[in-house]
Formats: structure tokens, sequence, C-alpha cells
């Protein structure tokens, strides 16, 4: 499988289609992350060609601190890592440290309608949000994360229904470029796993667990929340008045919630895991399971996160390592689209 990414680069044959997959490193990854999406990812491996970008040139459309932005960055890096996305047969970077998306970006952007734009739900609801900062970036966020997703010929990008929109734009633009200019970009698809395990807040379940959720961290498991921490959230979930285990969303969230969640710690479906604990005893042992089994999901990870980062050197060379193939592999299409619409070659 390292054969592929290096063959690609030489100009060889790629074996296995493309996934692209962006994040901002906005707050720290929470349990509904990980179950959600980044378990998936690292599934998704085996038959794909990967790559994560943790996309900082998105962050500045929001103002941010320097400093913490940069430990954030790093940090959301070594935690994919620490889950088992995977640096060497695969592709983890920075977004900011391949030139190519910012170039695409802007070609891309003249490609792009303001009417488009201007219909995006995520612009209107952040420009409501910021109303002091409505930048330009801002409004043109869609045509970057667009060239991330038409730099490398992707297939398949894994999102959230929150980006089913973007990704439509993403295509709309592709589309009309190759009318234009012959089939120069692949169009890409969404791709939502088959069994994406939505988890909900342990306060509020009828709400998804979010890891921008300042309001109350009782809601929400950070994956590098310690044990005891991890242990007491579980203890404080809310659940209901049935006193009985059951997979039963619309009448008891909460329990149904904390099922799912015990079903994915111990790789169960949520039936055989309501089948498992039907007779555990009451909400309070419930929960104590429900607790442990997370805690001895996260454990083995944090460890190795907290390794991984103390490695200075090995990260930095990672990083360096899988920016210089990102950057190669960027130039294929990159070339290609500066010589469709006439540019001199260099
Ligand atoms: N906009 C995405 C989000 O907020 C992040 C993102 C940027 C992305 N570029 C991408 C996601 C490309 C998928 C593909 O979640």
């Amino acid at each position: 499988m390292r054969m592929w990414i290096a063959s690609t680069v030489l100009g060889g044959i790629i074996l296995k289609p493309i996934i692209f997959s962006g994040m901002q490193a906005t707050g720290v990854p929470s349990l509904g992350n990980y179950i959600g999406a980044v378990k998936n990812w690292v599934a998704l491996q085996q038959d794909y060609s990967c790559l994560f970008c943790v996309v900082d040139m998105h962050s500045i459309t929001i103002r941010h601190n320097p400093t913490e932005f940069r430990e954030k960055c790093r940090e959301l890096l070594t935690l994919y890592i620490a889950l088992g996305l995977d640096p060497q047969e695969h592709i983890v970077y920075f977004q900011s440290h391949v030139p190519a998306h910012a170039e695409l970006a802007w070609i891309l952007n003249c490609f792009t309608y303001m009417g488009e734009l201007g219909r995006m739900t995520q612009f209107k609801d952040k420009s409501q949000k910021h109303e002091d900062n409505i930048n330009a970036g801002l409004f043109t966020y869609p045509v970057l994360q667009a060239a991330d997703i038409l730099l490398f010929d992707t297939k398949l990008v894994p999102i959230g229904h929150d980006q089913k929109q973007h990704l439509e734009l993403c295509r709309d633009i592709a589309t009309r470029f190759n009318k234009i200019y012959g089939d120069i970009f692949t169009i890409p698809q969404d791709y939502i796993p088959p069994v994406g395990a939505k988890i909900m807040s342990l306060q509020e379940p009828t709400k998804k667990m979010s890891k921008s959720e300042t309001a109350n961290p009782n809601n929400v498991i950070y994956l590098l929340d310690p044990p005891n921490v991890i242990s007491k959230k579980f203890k404080r979930a809310v659940t209901d008045s049935f006193n009985r285990i059951e997979n039963n969303p619309e009448e008891q969230p909460g329990v149904t919630n904390l099922l799912t969640i015990y079903a994915c710690a111990t790789n169960q479906t949520v039936e055989q895991a309501a089948t498992e604990l039907a007779n555990i005893g009451g909400y309070g042992n419930f929960k104590t399971k429900v607790g442990d089994a997370v805690v001895a999901m996260l454990e083995p990870l944090q460890k190795r996160y907290y390794e991984l980062k103390a490695d200075t050197a090995y990260i930095d060379e990672i990083i360096s390592n899988n920016a210089n193939r990102a950057n190669q592999l960027a130039q294929t299409t990159l070339t290609k689209v500066k010589n469709a619409i006439g540019f001199i070659p260099k």
C-alpha cells in the first residue's frame, strides 16, 4: 500500500480511488467525532487512498488567537494519527502547507457566481453569528473547499449533513469548468457511512454532541478527557424514569444514546448491547458500565496521543514529509487547470 502514493507521485498508476476529508481545528474532538466520523475513516483506509487535511486556511475566516490556533492545529493532526489515521500509507497534512489549495481556489472563484455563494446556509448562519466580521473569505469559503476536493481527483468525500450543500456547489463548479475546458476534474460524491452512529449530548440527548459546546462541558466527552472525568460525565448523564434499558430513541433518548455509545465502544450492535445490559440492575450500574467501556476504548488512544505529542521530532518529520507528498500530488491537477485556462507554463 505504501507503494501507491509513491508511485502516484512518480507518475505511476493510482491503485485505489481517492478520499479527501477536511477538518477544522476548533475545539477538542469529541466522542461524537470519533464514533461518528474518524472511526469510519480509519476503516476506509483499507479500500481507498486517503488525504486527511487540517483546513487551517478555512479557520481564519473567523477571528482567532494565533498562539492557541497553532497548538490546536498540531494537536488535531497528532490526535488523528493517534486515532489510527496512517501518515505513511495515506496523507495527513496542513492545508496551508500546500499553496496549490489557494491557487486553485482563486481560479475557481472566477467560475463561481455571487448568487450561488449567497445561498449557502453556512454563510448565512456564520454572518449572523459574526456580524462584525462578514469578510470576503467567509463568503468564498466554499470555493476553497471545492479546491481542496478537486485538487486531488477525489472520488468520495465523507461529510456530515451540514456539508452537503458545499459539496453540491463543488460538483456544480467542477461540471461548469469541465463543460468549458474538457474533462479536467473528477466529479466527487459524498460518502455517508453505512452505519454512521450519531452520538447525542449527555445532558440534552435530543441534540447532537458538539465539540464546540461551551455552555456545559458535561454535555460532551472530549477525546482527551481524563478517565475520572469521563466516568463522572457518564454518571451525570440524563436518563428518564422508565427504568428499563431499551433502544427507544423517541421515548428514551438519553438511555438510547448511552446504549449506542456502549455498543460502539464494545463493537456490538445496539440490539446486542440492549440484550447484554437489560438486567444490569438500575441506571446507576448502567451508566458506570458505559463509562468503563468508553474509558477502555479511549485510554490506549490517549496514551498513544501523549507519546506521539512528546516525540516532537517524529511529528515534525511527518508534517514535513506529508506536506511534500501532498504538494507533489496536487501539481498534476493544478498544472492541467493552468494549461487549460491558458497560463503560460513556467
Ligand atoms: N467545511 C468543512 C467543515 O466545516 C471542512 C472542510 C474544508 C472540508 N474543506 C473540506 C470537508 C473538504 C470535506 C472536504 O466541516
